[in-house]
C-alpha cells in the first residue's frame, strides 16, 4: 500500500477512526496532522468499543508506529489519560511507538476556559464547540506566543511564555467576568505533566521520512471533516484547523509528493454537531429514525447529532478540494428499512440551479436542495462480506453514489466492527 490521507468528506464523524483502523493492517506508521481532542474516533473491535481523541486510531495494531503531528494541538492531561486508558486495557502506548511532534501546539488550561468563557458570552451565533480549547490554542500558535512541545522540554521557557500570554488572557477573563489564572497554578498543572510526556516528544518529520525512504507505508489520520475545514468551511461554523487531504504534509513534516491516495470518508447519510447551515437536515421523524439507528450521538461532547439525507453537492465540493484515489462509505446500514430514500443532486440559490455550494457567508443557508429518490431496501445487510450480497436497490444507491462523485466507493462500511466491512 502507498500512503494514504484518510479525511472526513462532510462534517466529521464519518466513521474515520473504523477507516484507519481497518487500514492500519497495510500500514507501518499512522499520523494525526490536524485537530485536537475536539475529535472522537470510535473503534469497535471484537464487540469492544474504544473511543480516541487524540491517539491515532491504528494503536490497537500491535507494533504500528502512531504519531501526532505538527499540525495538532495537545492537550497534555487529556494524552496521559488516553496512554492509561490504553495501558489499563493492555495495549502498547510507550514512546517506542508513540511519539508526539516537538512542534506541536499545546493546550493550555487557559485556553480551555477561554473556549468556554467565549462561547457562553455570546448571545446570538453561538458555534458550539467541543469547548476543548481548541480555537484558542491554534489562535496563539498564529499569534506566534504558543506553547510547541519541545518547550515542555525546558520549563523556565514555559513559565516565561505562560506569564506573557496571561498577561492578554487575564485582561479577556476579567472582560468575560472569569477567574483570573495565576502563573504558579498553572505551572503546579503542567509540571508534573511535562515529566511524564517528556519521552514521548520526538523527530517526527525524521521518523516519516525514515519510513517512506524504506518503502513503509504511512497512513494520515485526519479529524473533523472537510466542511469543518476553517478555509473552505461553512464559516463561521467551523473548526480552527484546515482539516483536508493537503494539510496532511503540512501538519505531519513531509512533502506533498509523499501523499498517494487519499480516501474519502462518507457517511451514507450526512450529520453534524454544534451550529452552522445544514441544507439537507431532516427536522421530522426520518431525522429521528437515523440519530436512533445510527446512534448518532457525539463521540466527544455526547451531544445528538443533527441527521439529514446524503448532500452530494457538498461532497461534490470536498472531491474538488481533497482529490479523493477513493470513498469509504459507512454506515449504510442504518438506511435499511427505509421505504426510500433522497439524494440531494443540487442547490437552487437565488433562483439559479447550482452543482456546488455557494462561496459566501451564510449562503448554504439560503439554498433549497433538489432531490432524487431511489427505492429502499429491507434486508438486514449487516453481516454482508462481498459486494454481490447487498440488496439490488442497496447496490443501486451506492452506484448512483459513485457515479455522482464519479469516484469508487472501494470500502463499503455495514456495521461499527472491523468485520463488518465490504472492500472491493
Ligand atoms: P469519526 O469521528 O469519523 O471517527 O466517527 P465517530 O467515531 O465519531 O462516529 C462514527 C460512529 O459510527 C461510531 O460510533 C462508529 O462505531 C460507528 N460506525 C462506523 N461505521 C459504521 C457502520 O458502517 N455502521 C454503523 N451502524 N455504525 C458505524
Ligand atoms: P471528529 O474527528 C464533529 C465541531 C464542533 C463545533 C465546531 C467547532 O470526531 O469527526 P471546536 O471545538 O473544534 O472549536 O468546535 O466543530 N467539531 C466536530 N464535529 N466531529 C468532530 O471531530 C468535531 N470536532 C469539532 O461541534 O461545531
Ligand atoms: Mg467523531
Amino acid at each position: 500500500m502507498s500512503n494514504t490521507v484518510v479525511m472526513g468528506a462532510q462534517w466529521g464523524d464519518e466513521g474515520k477512526g473504523k477507516i484507519v483502523d481497518l487500514l492500519t493492517e497495510r500500514a507501518d506508521a499512522i499520523v494525526r496532522f490536524q485537530g485536537g481532542n475536539n475529535a472522537g474516533h470510535t473503534l469497535v473491535v471484537g464487540g469492544k468499543k474504544l473511543i480516541l481523541h487524540l491517539i491515532p486510531s491504528g494503536i490497537l495494531h500491535p507494533g504500528k508506529v502512531c504519531m501526532i503531528g505538527n499540525g495538532v494541538v495537545l492537550d497534555p492531561e487529556v494524552f496521559l489519560r488516553e496512554v492509561d486508558a490504553l495501558s489499563e486495557k493492555n495495549v502498547d502506548a510507550a514512546p517506542e511507538r508513540l511519539k508526539i511532534a516537538c512542534r506541536a501546539h499545546i493546550i493550555m488550561p487557559y485556553h480551555r476556559s477561554l473556549d468556554m468563557a467565549r462561547e457562553a458570552a455570546k448571545e446570538a451565533g453561538k458555534i458550539g464547540t467541543t469547548g476543548r480549547g481548541i480555537g484558542p490554542c491554534y489562535e496563539d500558535k498564529m499569534s506566534r506566543i504558543g506553547i510547541r512541545a519541545s518547550d515542555l522540554l525546558d520549563l523556565s521557557l514555559v513559565r516565561e511564555k505562560t506569564a506573557a500570554a496571561l498577561v492578554e488572557k487575564n485582561a479577556l477573563f476579567r472582560l468575560y467576568g472569569q477567574p483570573e489564572m495565576s502563573v504558579e497554578a498553572v505551572m503546579a498543572w503542567i509540571e508534573p505533566l511535562a515529566a511524564r510526556i517528556a519521552p514521548y516528544i520526538q523527530d517526527v518529520p525524521a521518523i516519516i521520512e525514515q519510513c517512506t525512504k524504506a518503502d513503509k507505508p504511512v497512513l494520515f489520520e485526519g479529524a473533523q471533516g472537510t466542511h469543518l475545514d476553517i478555509d473552505h468551511g461553512t464559516y463561521p461554523f467551523v473548526t480552527s484547523s484546515n482539516t483536508v487531504s493537503g494539510n496532511a504534509a503540512a501538519g505531519s513534516g513531509c512533502a506533498p509528493d509523499k501523499l498517494h491516495g487519499v480516501v474519502a470518508v462518507v457517511k451514507a447519510y450526512t450529520t453534524r454537531v454544534g451550529a452552522g447551515p445544514f441544507p439537507t437536515e431532516l427536522s421530522d421523524a426520518t431525522g429521528d429514525y437515523l440519530v436512533e439507528k445510527g446512534a448518532e450521538f457525539g463521540a466527544t461532547t455526547g451531544r445528538r447529532r443533527r441527521c439529514g439525507w446524503l448532500d452530494i453537492v457538498i461532497l461534490r465540493e470536498s472531491a474538488r478540494l481533497n482529490g479523493p484515489t477513493g470513498i469509504a462509505l459507512t454506515k449504510l446500514d442504518v438506511l435499511t428499512s427505509l421505504p426510500e430514500l433522497k439524494i440531494c443532486t443540487a442547490y437552487v440559490f437565488e433562483g439559479r440551479t447550482i452543482q456546488y455550494p455557494p462561496q459566501g457567508q451564510g449562503a448554504l443557508g439560503r439554498v433549497t436542495p433538489v432531490y432524487e429518490t431511489l427505492p429502499g431496501w429491507s434486508e438486514d445487510i449487516s453481516g454482508a462480506v462481498r459486494f454481490e450480497e447487498l440488496p439490488a436497490n442497496c447496490q443501486t444507491y451506492v452506484r448512483r453514489i459513485e457515479e455522482l462523485l464519479g469516484t469508487p466507493a472501494s470500502i463499503v462500511s455495514v456495521g461499527p466492527g472491523r468485520e463488518q466491512t465490504i472492500i472491493r
